[in-house]
């Protein structure tokens, strides 16, 4: 039999690489992109995921290109076919912060443009290419059924005024989990949303004081920071098919974080 497929955007570090790892453990050949692939040092980034993945006797084909822009995502798609031919399973995890943090009176279009561009049109229209290509899938008879995930975050039911653009985006992929879901359901193809709380990654490097205060705090139900592990683990179970009834389901992987307390 052949093994199954996944891409995952994002995959360089953080969240992707925790999920490239887990899928590799379950033998899943990947694709794994991330905006830039730095072949002079092999220790690093998309390189250093490589051979991670590639240690669980699975073959990994990096990928560097911007989310955002659709001659990338365009050539993306093109090496993920040329290399295994179909994606069982698509993981968009891929998405940025803000550059500057700014109140919701006061940001700027620039910024608003900058990370719907990578964080909404980038994954809307990728899940568009690949759907179209599981369908195909679907329709020649395949061994395996294919899934969606998305990767969003508390953000995209938490108002934060300071980063509203970021907020919206992410609310915006719950909603593309949701229509993507019930188009794809006929095709046996699953989509969900899982929603990570915080998770320590280079993303949230720059914030870590702040919230290994707000944790020991109470903040969260689970005193404790999420680890890229935490997702891997939901993803997983998802590509092992333990979900195959639930498809649009959000999986909060946030310590309790969503929870309203009293
Ligand atoms: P990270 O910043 O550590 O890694 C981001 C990955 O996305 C990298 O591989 C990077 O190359 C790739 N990427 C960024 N911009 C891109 C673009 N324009 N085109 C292609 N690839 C691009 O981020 P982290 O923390 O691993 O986050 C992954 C996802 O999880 C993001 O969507 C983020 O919004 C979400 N998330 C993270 C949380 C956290 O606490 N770290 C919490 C909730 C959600």
């Amino acid at each position: 039999m052949r093994k199954p497929v996944a891409m995952i955007t994002g995959a360089s570090r953080g969240i992707g690489r925790g999920i490239a790892i887990e899928l590799a453990k379950q033998g899943y050949d990947i694709i794994g992109t991330a905006t830039k692939l730095t072949p002079e040092d092999r220790d690093k980034g998309l390189f250093e995921v490589k051979d991670r993945v590639e240690s669980y006797a699975v073959n990994f084909v990096p990928v560097a290109g911007d989310i955002a822009d659709p001659e990338a995502r365009k050539r993306l798609l093109q090496e993920a076919f040329s290399a295994f031919g179909r994606v069982d399973v698509l993981v968009n995890n891929a998405g940025v912060g803000l550059l500057k943090r700014l109140d919701i009176l006061e940001t700027t279009e620039e910024s608003y443009d900058r990370v719907m561009n990578i964080n909404l049109k980038g994954p809307f229209f990728l899940t568009q290419a690949v759907a179209n290509q599981m369908i195909r899938q679907v329709k020649q008879g395949t061994e395996y059924a294919p899934s969606v995930i998305f990767i969003t975050s508390i953000s995209s039911h938490t108002a934060s005024p300071n980063r509203a653009e970021y907020c919206v985006s992410k609310a915006g992929i719950s909603m593309m989990t949701k229509l993507y879901a019930d188009r794809l359901a006929e095709y046996g193809i699953g989509v969900f949303e899982i929603s990570p709380g915080i998770i320590a990654t280079d993303m949230t490097s720059v914030v870590k004081d702040k919230y290994d205060k707000l944790i020991a705090e109470g903040l969260t139900p689970i005193k404790r920071w999420g680890q890229p592990e935490d997702i891997a683990k939901a993803v997983g179970a998802i590509a092992e098919g333990r979900l195959d009834f639930s498809t649009g389901q959000v999986i909060n992987v946030d310590g309790g974080f969503h929870l309203r307390r009293l």
